[in-house]
Formats: C-alpha cells, structure tokens, sequence
C-alpha cells in the first residue's frame, strides 16, 4: 500500500508546478483563502520575444478551503522588477478590478515597447474580499512589433543555380556562418532576435543559443516566417564575442510531402532553395548605451562543413574529417572563408512564436541489441519514438557507421522499411580517427523503435547509443490509470502518439514521406490533445496555418501548411477541411479563447458559405475536393472471418453530416461573439441541412441508409436527428454492432462518436466491450501485438497475415487514439461545459463499467486541477474528486439505488447541494474543493 501511494505521489508530481506545491505547503496565511499562482502570458510561461500588442494574462487560484472564490484582482506591470517588488506598476496598474475570471485577462496598460522585458503580478481578494499576498512575479518580453525594427537581413551562401541534372537538386553541405564582434562596455542585457529560411542552429562563443531543435519551425515560408527570441546576456562577455550559425534544408527546402502523390512533390525546395539566416542581437549597457549586430555583408560563411547533407525525410550524413575545430569562438582565424550573399526574394511576414519550441522532451535507452545478419546490429529503444540518436563511436579516420530507423521487424529479425516509402530516415557519421565522439544529427527527425547499425566492426554495448524524443514541448496535464493494465498501455500509446506527430504541426504519422498536418486526423485527435497536454498555444499557432492556406473562395486545405498550391489541389476535402472549424471551437470550448473565435470568425464563414453557395440544394455535393471520407473503415480491412463490406457509410451522407456540424458550429461562434443575425442564419441553414438530410438518407424507423455503425454514430454524435428519430436510430447502432459481432467497423471520424454514443443511450457495456477487447480488430489487438503507439489502420499487422500494404501502414498515427478522450470523458468523467466554457463550470460523470474496479486520474485545466478517482467494492462506489478553487461542478454520482444516497452520506458539505435523483445516478452541485461519496453500486 505504501509503495502505491508513494507512486501515485510520484505520477501526480510532474502535473503540479514548483510554485502550486510551494503555495499548497506553505498556505497559511491566515489573510485570505485564495493564492494566485501559475502565472502565465499567452498560455506560456514566462515567455520571450511576443508580438501582441495586447496580450492575455492567466492565473490560477490554490486554495485549501472548499468553495473559495475569487471576488477581484489586481494586475501590476512594471518595466524593473525592483519597481515592481516595491508594488508599483508603472506600465500597468489595473486597480482593483471585481471579476472572478483568472482567465484571458486582457492586458489594458501603456503600450508595450519593441524587445522592452515587463515583469507583472497579481493579487486577488475572496469572497469574503480578504486580500491575497502578491504572487510571485512572472515576465514576458516584447519581440520585434513593428518591420522597422528589423536591420538585420537575410544571409547565406550564393543562390543556388537552377537544377539542370536530372531527379531531385543534391543537397549541398550545411553552410557555417560566423562574424566577430567586440564589446568593450559592462554588459546590462543581451537579447537576440533570429530566424532562417531552412533550420538553424545559433551558436554565441562556441555554446549553443538556446535549447530548440528544427526552429525556425514549420509555417508557410511565403506568407509567415517565425522568428525565437533568446536571452544571451550570460552569454557574451567582455572583449571579442562570435556569433555563428549553421544552416539546413529544413521544411524550407527539404523534401515533403509523399513520392505517391506525384512524382514532383517531394522534391527540394518546395518553398525555395537557398537557405537564409536572420538574426538580430540587441545589446544594452551598463551606461544606457545600445548597440545592435544584425547578420549582413559583414559575416563570413564557409560551404565545406562536416554536415554534408540533411534532410528530414531523408536523413543526416556527417563527415568529421571536415570538423573544423574552434569555428565559433572568438580566436578563430576566419580569413579563408568567403563573405555571405545578401538577401532573398522570401515575403513572408516575420512573426514571432508563440508556442513551445521541439525540445528534446526526453531521452531513451535500449532495452536490447540483436544481430540479424553478421555485423548488423539492431539496437532496440523499446518505444515508438520521434528524434534521432545519439551515438558513441571511434575507429580510424574514413570509418562510415551507417544508421537506419525503422517502426517494426520483418519476421527474420531484420528492420521494416519498406513502410517508410520515400523516407530513408538514415544517418551516417564518417570517422576521424581522433578518438571517441558522440555523434547525433542536427537537421532531421526519424519516426522509429529500432535503429539498425551497420559498420561498427565489433559487438556495441547498450550504453553507445541513446534514443533522443524530439516533441512540441507542451506540459503534460492529463493522467489516467485503472485497474485494467491493457487501458493504461492504451493511453500511453495514446501519449506517444501525440509526442511524436505534435512537432510544430499535429501530423499524420512521423515516418514515411509524409508527415503533413493532415486535418481530418488532427480535428478529430485535438480534444484528446488538449485532455493530455495543454495544447492552446500549438493548436493557435496551427489555427493560423491552416488561414494562411484558405483559397481565395473560402475552401480550407486537406492538410496545413498546405505548400502544394490549394488553389488547384487537396482543398476542401469534407471532414478534413472542417477542422478550420472544429478546432479553433475546440480552443474556445477548453479555454474560453475569445479572442481565436475574434480573429478566425470572418475565415470559418466564408468556409461555409462557400458551401452553402456551392450546393442550394442543401446536400454537401458540390465544392468538395478529394473523397477520403470515413478514412480507413472497416471495408479497408483485409483480415479472414472479416466482413468486406458493410462499413463505409454513404459519401454524400458523410459529407452533408459535416456541413450540418461545422455550420452549427459556426453559428455557436456567432452566438459567443454577439453576432445574433449570423448566429439565427447559421442556426436556421444547420435544421434546414438536417431535415434534407432525413428526407433523402433516414427511414421513419430511424433506419439511415447504408445501415452502417459509422452512419448511426455520426447522425446522433453530430446531432442531425429529432429526438423522435434518435431513440430509434440508438438502437440501430447497437445492432449495428451486434452485426459485427460485437467487433468496431468505423473508421477515423465515426470510432469515438461510436464510443461516445453507445454510452450516451445506455450502451456503456458494448462500449466497454469495445474498448477492452484484444480480438481483431481492436486496440487491444494491437497491444497485443506488442504496440507501443497507435496504429494507423486496425490491420496494420495481423498475425498469421502479416503486415497491410506498405504504401501507407503507419505504426504511430494518432487519429484512432481519439479513443482518449472518450477515457477522460467516460471511465474519469471530466466533461467540459460549452456554457461555460474553460471549465470554470464543468461535469464530473463516470461512468464504471466493464472490468474495471477503480480508476484514476487528472486534467489540469486551465483553471487548476480536476482529479478523479474512484473505486467499486462490496457494492459500493467511493468516489473522490478534487476540483479547482473558484470554479463550479455538476456530479453525477452513478448508483443503481439513488434513494440510499442521503443515508449513505449523512455529512455532506454544505457547499454540495443535490439538485437531482436520477434512476441510475445522483446529480450534486460542488463548488471547488475535495469530497468524498459513496453510493450503493451492483455492477
Ligand atoms: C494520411 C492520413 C490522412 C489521409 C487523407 C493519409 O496518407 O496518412 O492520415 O488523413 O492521407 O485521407
């Protein structure tokens, strides 16, 4: 018992930061029941180099005391921390303003300086209006706000010539770029300003600047360049400093996108081929003096370095005769190297990034090494991972140690590539001769458990080589564990699955030559997303990809970016071009985001108008781009004892369900931005689709054309029916099913509203059935076939078949570990409540069912934690919840004898009100604090 608790201590810790355990210890105050901690500025921490002139301010409250509210705050900024130790807010001091909201707080002081750093904190009062202490003070710092900011320009090697030769244009070498400065003056503060064309690696006096990987980041070149902001201060020094860089192809001008699709896609260059740095140091002295060093005509650049080529898809190859030692400290002798070209054609606008970078979010090591064929080794990381290794090698000088990524193993041992189609995913590392080094790669990223390795010589250790995780690194806010292992291996899958597709884009899969911010997979997976990391600030940047690749008549793209011209190609494919709809509401459900609904509402009308106008006749048939609909349902699957068909549900049904749900989506954005003409439009057209929709595809006995499991889940999860209808269609799901032979035929967008429906029309056992089951087709199938991510078809691998087609049979694609959230919202019961949105009112429902005997787990949301935890013996249910201060839940305890309840729980807090008896469930009103139920449970 002890070593549970200490573990379940252990699992909580990573969910609460430093600063909420320190304020739960140490409250004690005595002034007030409210603490405001967690401070953050655009949903990050402390962040550096933002360019909103207005930004958001957010915090949470701990308290101790059951039912604390927030009754006021008081915001101070302040240009000097010391100014603002002293309580003084110069910039902005907002008074004492009566509100409870610890969200989304607008900034509304003087206006915010280019690069100026602003320190800020804040009190608030309780409902009894006792004060806080000050919190902790937080900062963020200003970018470059306005273009004339910018000195610097773009620098790099001399444009390449057009490509003659024939296929694709070889990758030259990674450009080194240095330039020498001097400073003679004490040092106050360094902050530099950088981006490129390509990836960059920044260097200042031979230490890497910062910790990000792959930056400048994805976005579309020609409309939105991101830039990093780093602090260097501790970095220069007095005397001569060296800033230098490296370059590489990055998604710039690497490979993307799939050979299948057509021959000319993955080629170089898809945004342009020269690669580029920009970087801007802003320097201030001890005397008020300033000075600026901006890349330019001044910097030296030298084309023959050690990284030889790099590129995602295809991986890195270094050589180590050509490290150049000493290249970016100050001492160097750079007199051979060349001057750099100036400038580029690039038009895209400098934006600054305002989510978390890639970071190396964790480190793997081998669980085992095995040696297929003589002299190959394959090294197994025991994890389904994205990044790269790190590797120990030595031999004499020429050496070349080849090593290939692959997901899986053929039967005979030897790595699986044949998945990876386009995508070598291999690095090389040609020896020196000096001894032992450490090589890892600096440009690309693999999608892989198993790292083969070729050219070693001799039998390696374990201890040679490290799997480096590569992610967005989004702080991880959910967890969840139940008494069914199979369950938890799920939700890890699930968590993987995110790490690894989440690397500046939600991706499809991280391995084959695609990798591209496929809509259809990331709007039904961001819920999920957002269940298991906090997701705002990735999925805002997203949000704005997928505007930047709207058409001129509205359509959104299959995927974002989109860099293949959406004009002419892969827009508008219906249920994937629907994201640009469902996940900014999604932004707004979980956060209560105005400002994304604000900025994105005009674009998501003209989405849908651009239907309504294509089609008056109601039915999504016209102004609809590539057919993928229910991607991958079961009449995909090729197994023996499985049905061919009987899953794929009617393609103009499936289309005109997303019409119906996007366009009521949208009028739910105009409701929330007071737009009441659009909201009762938008409203009016959502009916008039559903009633077409019921005339052409729905029987009176609620049976829907195609009589399929995917039809029925969407019709009643998308809420196309009148009640009337619903009860009938329910049951057709269930026989829906039953058919299957209790066994799931839906595809990407039709399995969790399956999942969630069964449980909506009291289905939870089949459900349960579903989710718990190892038989073919299942997730537990895949577990079983020793999965360590989720696979993208429910065949990828059948035993006794083997694998599916190798053209497209991802290992890791997260969109049916959807299923995620159905846990959250199901087995833990945390629903958020679109009324209020944000959770600051939200639904605590499990749901216990199938095997289970207790489940646990938490979302810390953005108003604080919500922790669940429940447990079934002796025909009872325990059931404890944590929920955050200032907030409101409704409960609904589950129970077959809801009459029992009040004996059962003779001592109930009075901040918990029952306000309904249900026949199979107790609904209570809590405020936030801890409790503890019990009620009568027969399983
Ligand atoms: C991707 C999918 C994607 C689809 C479009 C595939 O190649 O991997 O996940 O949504 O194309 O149907």
């Amino acid at each position: 018992m002890k070593k549970i608790l200490i573990l379940i201590f252990i699992l909580t810790i990573p969910i609460m930061s430093q600063a909420e355990m320190k304020t739960l210890k140490s409250n004690s105050s005595g002034e007030s029941f409210l603490h405001p901690i967690s401070l953050t500025c655009e949903y990050l921490q402390n962040p550096l180099g933002i360019d909103v002139q207005q930004p958001r301010f957010f915090w949470k409250v701990a308290s101790d005391q059951n039912g604390a509210k927030q009754s006021a705050y008081r915001i101070l900024v302040s240009g000097d921390p010391d100014m603002l130790a002293r309580n003084k807010g110069e910039i902005w001091d907002s008074g004492k303003i009566k509100s409870d909201k610890t969200i989304q707080i607008v900034y509304n002081g003087k206006p915010l300086e280019t690069t100026k750093k602003y320190f800020w904190k804040v009190r608030v009062w309780d409902q009894d209006d006792a004060q806080s202490e000050w919190s902790e003070s937080a900062f963020f710092s200003m970018g470059m706000l306005h273009p004339a900011d910018w000195k610097a320009k773009w620098i790099g090697a001399p444009p390449e010539e057009p490509y003659k030769g024939k296929g694709d244009p070889p990758i030259p070498p990674s450009p080194l770029l240095r330039k020498s400065f001097t400073t003679v003056k004490t040092i106050k503060r360094g902050m530099v300003y950088v981006s490129a064309l390509g990836d960059y690696e920044l260097y200042l006096n031979g230490a890497r600047v910062g910790d990000h990987f792959l930056a400048p980041e994805w976005t579309d070149y020609l409309k939105r360049v991101q830039y990093q902001t780093f602090d260097v201060t501790e970095m220069l020094s007095q005397g001569e400093n060296v800033v230098a860089a490296i370059l590489g192809d990055g998604w710039y001008a690497g490979r993307l996108g799939p050979v299948r699709w057509d021959k000319n896609y993955p080629r170089r260059g898809p945004y342009g081929l020269d690669r580029r740095l920009l970087m801007q140091m802003e320097i201030e002295y001890a005397d008020g003096s300033k000075e600026t060093i901006v890349s330019d005509g001044s910097w030296k650049i030298y084309l023959d370095g050690p990284i030889r080529s790099a590129d995602n898809f295809l991986g890195e190859t270094q050589d180590a005769r050509k490290q150049i030692p000493g290249w970016d400290k100050p001492g160097y002798n750079d007199s051979q190297w060349q001057p750099v070209s100036v400038g580029t054609k690039i038009s895209g606008k400098l934006v600054a990034q305002m989510n978390e970078p890639i970071r190396v979010v964790k480190k793997l090591h081998p669980i085992s090494i095995s040696e297929p064929t003589p002299d190959v080794y394959i090294f197994d990381l025991g994890q389904n991972m994205v990044g790269w290794c790190r590797i120990r090698l030595k031999g004499p000088a020429g050496t070349e140690i080849t090593l290939r990524h692959g997901e899986m193993l053929n039967l005979d041992g030897t790595l699986y590539t044949a998945n990876l189609a386009g995508a070598l995913q291999t690095d090389r590392y040609i020896l020196n001769g000096k001894g032992e080094q450490f090589f890892e790669p600096h440009f690309t990223f693999h999608g892989f458990r198993y790292v083969e390795v070729t050219g070693l010589g001799e039998k390696p250790t374990p201890d040679i080589l490290t799997g480096i995780v590569l992610s967005s690194d989004m702080q991880q806010v959910g967890s969840f564990e139940c008494s069914n292992p199979l369950l938890n291996k799920l939700m890890q899958n699930i968590i993987w699955g995110q790490r690894g597709n989440m690397l500046s884009v939600p991706t499809d899969c991280p391995q084959r030559d695609e990798r591209m911010g496929w809509m259809g997979d990331a709007q039904v997976f961001a819920q999920t997303a957002i269940f298991n990391m906090n997701a705002a600030a990735f999925f805002s940047k997203w949000v704005k990809d997928i505007r930047d690749a709207q058409t001129a008549d509205g359509r959104y793209p299959d995927f974002a970016p989109q860099p293949f011209n959406p004009e002419k190609h892969f827009s508008d494919a219906p249920g994937w071009a629907d994201a640009g709809i469902i996940v900014p509401w999604r932004i707004y459900e979980n956060y209560d985001d105005k400002r994304i609904l604000e900025e994105h509402y005009q674009s998501a009308k003209r989405f849908i108008e651009n239907i309504r106008q294509n089609n008056p006749n109601l039915l999504w048939e016209n102004s609809k781009g590539n057919k993928y609909s229910d991607w991958l349902n079961g009449d995909k699957i090729k197994a023996e004892g499985y049905p061919k068909s009987g899953a794929a549900v009617p393609y103009l049904f499936y289309t005109t369900a997303y019409y119906s749900y996007s366009t009521r989506i949208l009028a739910e954005m105009a409701r929330e931005l007071r737009k009441t003409q659009d909201a009762n439009f938008y409203t009016h057209l959502a009916d008039q689709i559903n009633a077409k929709l019921i005339e052409k595809f729905v029987l009176p006995d609620g049976r829907i054309q195609g009589d399929t499991q995917a039809g029925y889940a969407l019709a009643l999860n998308f809420k196309l029916l009148p009640p009337e209808l619903e009860q009938k269609a329910a049951l057709h799901l269930f026989d829906a099913v039953k058919k299957y032979d209790d066994r799931i035929s839906t595809g990407f967008h039709s399995t969790l509203p399956l999942m969630k429906e069964l449980v909506r029309w009291d289905y939870t056992d089949l459900a349960y059935k579903l989710v718990e089951s190892t038989r073919f087709p299942s997730w537990g199938y895949s577990i079983k076939q020793g999965a360590t991510t989720v696979w993208e078809r429910w065949d990828a691998y059948v035993s006794g078949r083997g694998f599916q087609d190798a053209g497209m049979n991802s290992f890791n694609h997260y969109a049916y570990g959807a299923i995620g959230e159905w846990i959250y919202r199901t087995i833990l019961g945390i629903n958020p409540d679109d009324k209020h949105p944000g959770f600051k009112h939200f639904f605590i429902k499990p749901k216990p069912g199938g095997s289970l005997t207790w489940a646990r787990g938490e979302y810390n949301s953005i108003h604080g934690k919500i922790h669940v935890d429940w447990k079934l013996a002796d025909g009872k249910i325990n059931l404890k919840i944590e929920t955050p201060a200032n907030t409101n839940a409704t409960v609904v305890v589950p129970t077959n004898n809801p009459a029992s309840f009040a004996k059962m729980n003779p001592a109930l807090p009075k901040d918990v009100k029952i306000i309904k008896m249900g026949k199979k469930d107790v609904t209570l009103s809590v405020q936030g604090g801890t409790y503890a139920f019990v009620a009568s449970f027969e399983k």
